[in-house]
């Protein structure tokens, strides 16, 4: 069971179990032939914070259960179970040769257990489905106050790269529909080949996301303490999905051997408003969103759990054995993928709810309006 609660969510946002459902089966895209999230179905639920489909300005929260979940409610029991019984139990064997990318080691170190199963019952990914539904929360308040909308997409699995070319929000369903969720035909055509001839050797795939983010107001986050910085929010955010191992907020890395004079994006006016000509910083400066599209890049690292056994030790002989194996995904960067657009969602309706506040979305959507009038009575209107 997963449970998740978000707090600031103004009154009258519509939204219903339907959205949630559709927000969590959009998880499960691309992971393919054998994949673990293609077995665990998710049973979620509203628990509190919306009456008759309207968020009532208190917290919303959520509980997914998962329908595998009863197979385990004895090794995994609150209440002591009678050894006997658990002897019994095949599911109850002891985890005791650690994997390699996994919290498995340092877990059982940590915590002083003699065995894994503890550790990676929390550690597994399985959490980030109630990140996706807290973050389609999130993601509604946003449309509904604010009119910003998002979406990810596969840029490379494996060495497989996609044409660079950048979708817009319309392509949303295309990309959906794509079976490893990549806005370039060939490329995907290409990586869904290699995932396959991956899965026959046993090994396992990372990849690249790129996650846009359109109509963001300048001025989400702040340039005043470290903590507020918008892009330190949402690369912690984003490197906190697990197997995610780089963020790139804009150019990011490209800038680094570019010089100075190639590496910004100059300023025009262009009837009567601010445009930039380029937007090389990704929609981000000072800590701060500046009204251009936001554009984040994730790293994933390959599946740890590789089928073909990672060498390991085992913890109870004191000898050498293969990594333990369960049933795994071998490319989850399509699903990581819905996994980032939540997380980047919840950072910037928390930075939207810190600039605008309100107790109802039309108190949002006054704030909102009014800030356009300020920055249009100052001639400091831009691209948003
Ligand atoms: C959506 C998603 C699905 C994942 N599925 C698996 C999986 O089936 N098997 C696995 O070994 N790792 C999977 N991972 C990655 C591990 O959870 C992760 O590598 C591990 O917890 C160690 O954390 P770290 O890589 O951040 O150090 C998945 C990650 C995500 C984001």
């Amino acid at each position: 069971m997963l449970t998740g609660i978000i707090e600031g969510i103004p009154a009258h946002v519509r939204l219903s179990t339907d959205d949630l459902r559709q927000a969590l089966a959009r998880r499960r895209l691309g992971a393919g032939r054998g994949a673990r999230m293609g077995f665990e179905q998710d049973q979620v639920r509203i628990t509190g914070g919306v009456v008759q489909g309207e968020t009532i300005g208190s917290p919303v929260s959520i509980e997914i259960a998962n329908t595998e979940w009863p197979k385990w409610s004895t090794v995994m029991s609150a209440d002591p179970i009678d050894p006997e019984v658990l002897a019994g139990q095949a599911r109850g064997e002891a985890l005791t040769r650690p994997r390699p990318g996994h919290a498995d080691l340092a877990g059982m170190q940590k915590y002083d257990f003699g065995e894994a199963r503890p550790i990676l019952e929390r550690a597994s990914a399985r959490e980030t489905a109630i990140r996706v539904a807290l973050g389609e929360v999130a993601r509604q308040y946003l449309r509904q106050g604010l009119g910003i909308s998002l979406l990810s997409h596969v840029v490379a699995i494996g060495g497989i790269e996609a044409a660079p070319t950048s979708p817009s929000f319309e392509n949303l369903a295309a990309i959906d529909a794509d079976p490893v969720r990549c806005f370039d035909p060939q490329a995907s055509a290409r990586m869904q080949e290699l995932i396959t001839t991956t899965t026959d050797g046993g090994d396992t795939l990372g990849g690249v996301v790129e996650v846009l983010i359109w109509g963001v107001p300048p001025g989400l986050g702040s340039h005043i303490a470290a903590a507020r910085r918008l892009d330190a929010r949402l690369a912690a955010g984003l490197i906190s999905i697990p197997a995610i191992k780089g963020v790139e907020i804009g150019d990011g890395f490209e800038l680094a051997p570019s010089l100075g004079s190639a590496a910004h994006d100059p300023m025009v006016f262009d009837g009567g408003r601010i445009r930039r000509t380029t937007n090389r910083a990704g929609g981000i400066e000072g800590g701060m969103s500046n009204g251009e599209v936001i554009r984040l890049r994730i790293a994933m690292k390959p599946i740890p759990t590789v089928p073909q056994a990672l060498a390991s030790v085992d913890i109870s002989t004191g000898g050498p054995a293969p990594a333990h194996h369960q049933r795994s995904d071998i490319c989850a960067v399509p699903a990581a993928g819905v996994v980032a657009e939540a997380m980047a969602a919840l950072v910037i309706a928390e930075a939207a709810i810190e600039k605008f506040g309100g107790d109802t979305l039309g108190d949002v959507r006054a704030a909102v309006q009014g800030y356009r009038v300020r920055l249009d009575a100052a001639g400091m209107a831009g691209s948003w």
